[in-house]
């Protein structure tokens, strides 16, 4: 089952920083193919692709967390940069499914002690969902907010909303467990970072 978990937990993680790398490049040949190309296109599609390959190193480097159940090295983390850079990074799939993604800060809390790039890649499978679900969905606008917020003192939390339908009640008590999709083409955990952790500040 450990195997299972940690060979599904790489493959689930490094498919989106691959797949990008792979669009990002292909987005590269045709714009070098262009002759009326800028070199700043070029050197922000080679900014991204070089974020996306330290996104997937780091991915690698944290397997640790899963024998160890908990990050490797932790800093102070803004959730404020976090969730911008993750929306930064969502940007071309969100604008291609009409989704509009909204940041709410509703907390001086903002620091906490983390992995910032776990942290992204938590926020991102969660805003994966969201635009996965608001695919089809019957709504004017598909929207998408990112919510930072304290519910107790001490605590910072990060809420994903969206407009589809909801979670589907047959699976809402396991929702969290690994390998519970409804996707034909979903059945890998999802990261273990956390949604909500202790405030660094
Ligand atoms: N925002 C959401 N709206 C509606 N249903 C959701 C939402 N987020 C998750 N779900 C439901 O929860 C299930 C489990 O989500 P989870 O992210 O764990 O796996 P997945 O998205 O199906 O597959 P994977 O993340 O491995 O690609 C989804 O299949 C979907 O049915
Ligand atoms: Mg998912």
């Amino acid at each position: 089952m450990a195997v299972r978990v940690m060979t599904a937990y790489v493959a689930h993680e490094l498919n989106h920083p691959l797949g990008t790398i792979i669009n990002l490049a292909n987005m590269l040949s045709r714009r070098l193919a262009d002759s009326a190309a800028r070199p700043k296109d070029i050197s922000e599609h080679l900014r991204d692709i070089k974020a996306e390959a330290v996104r997937a190193t780091s991915v690698i480097k944290n397997m640790r967390m899963l024998t160890d159940h908990r990050p490797t090295a932790h800093e102070s983390v803004s959730l404020v940069e976090v969730c911008q850079d993750t929306i930064a990074r969502m940007k071309p799939l969100a604008r291609s499914k009409q989704v509009k993604i909204r940041l709410e800060v509703r907390t001086a809390f903002v620091r906490v002690q983390g992995v910032k790039e776990l942290l992204e890649t938590a926020l991102y499978n969660f805003v994966i969902n969201s635009i996965a679900a608001l695919d089809g969905a019957n709504v004017t606008s598909r929207l998408v907010t990112i919510r930072i917020l304290t519910r107790e003192p001490g605590e910072t939390a990060i809420q994903v909303l969206d407009n589809g339908i909801g979670v589907p009640a047959s699976i809402l008590d396991k929702i969290f467990e690994p390998f519970v999709t409804t996707r034909p083409d979903g059945n890998m955990p999802r990261s273990t970072a956390a949604s909500g952790c202790r405030s660094g500040t």
